[in-house]
């Protein structure tokens, strides 16, 4: 129980390990609530379940999706924003139909207001049985930034520079002003938490994660008041 840490020496073997975690869960619960990061860390895993899907068209026939976060202030038709991505590596290919698919919605008016509207959405159709994360170079988790205090639920966030230069954002001109993201008591509420720790700059990130301390200093840390988080790393 807690926190369980598995290294990987390649992005592939850490990305079907954690697609068949997935699989079996979906199998057990075919009706399960997935929540969904993006980025270049869980992208393999992404790829896995695709093929999974392919060979098993019934697999993921019920599953529910909801996103973790999305960039405020970017188109969703732009291919950096979360949407993009979850349409193209999650949505499409597994074929989770509308009605089975929620969350945060890029182009918002009234970002606040779509907070509010994701909140209640969990409230109905949460808890999330299985929540994928990455982990940020400052150790952010979804955009629950280092900060003072934790932020519960839904909220606006203000972006670490740091964010600003993830892979998904670094090229653009007219960069995101803000996050919406899930909060850290709405992910630490999952069922089950599946961390992939990949990318170039995690290593101070990693090393306070697998330290076991708890700072806000390094949000993914409050992993550790979790019971069942697997955390796989490359390295
Ligand atoms: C981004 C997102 C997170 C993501 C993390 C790591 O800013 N807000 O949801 O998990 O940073 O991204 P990557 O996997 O591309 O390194």
């Amino acid at each position: 129980m807690g926190m369980k840490i598995q290294y990987f020496s390649d992005y592939e073997g850490m990305s079907t390990k954690a697609a068949q975690l997935i699989i079996d869960a979906v199998k057990a619960k075919p009706e399960l609530l997935f929540c969904a990061a993006t980025g270049g860390s869980p992208t393999g895993m992404y790829k896995a379940l695709k093929e999974a899907a392919q060979s098993d068209e019934s697999l993921f026939e019920k599953m529910k999706v909801i996103k973790l976060d999305e960039w405020g202030d970017v188109d969703s038709k732009h291919p950096v924003s979360c949407e993009y991505y979850l349409q193209e590596h999650l949505v499409n290919p597994l074929k989770i139909t509308p009605d089975r698919y929620m969350g945060f919605s890029a182009d918002a008016e009234n970002p606040k207001e779509e907070c509010v509207r994701v909140s209640c959405v969990l409230q109905e159709k949460g808890p999330i049985d299985i929540c994928i994360l990455g982990i940020g170079t400052n150790g952010h988790i979804g955009f629950n930034e280092p900060n003072l205090q934790m932020t519960d639920h839904c909220h606006v966030a203000k972006l670490a520079p740091s964010t600003l230069l993830n892979g998904m954002v670094i090229n653009m001109t007219k960069k995101p002003t803000y996050g919406l993201t899930l909060g850290v008591q709405d992910i630490l509420s999952a069922k089950h938490i599946i961390m992939l720790v990949a990318g170039s700059g995690k290593e101070e990130a990693t090393k306070h994660l697998v330290s076991g301390k708890i700072t806000n200093d390094w949000p993914a840390t409050h992993l550790w008041s979790h019971p069942n988080v697997d955390c796989l790393i490359l390295g």
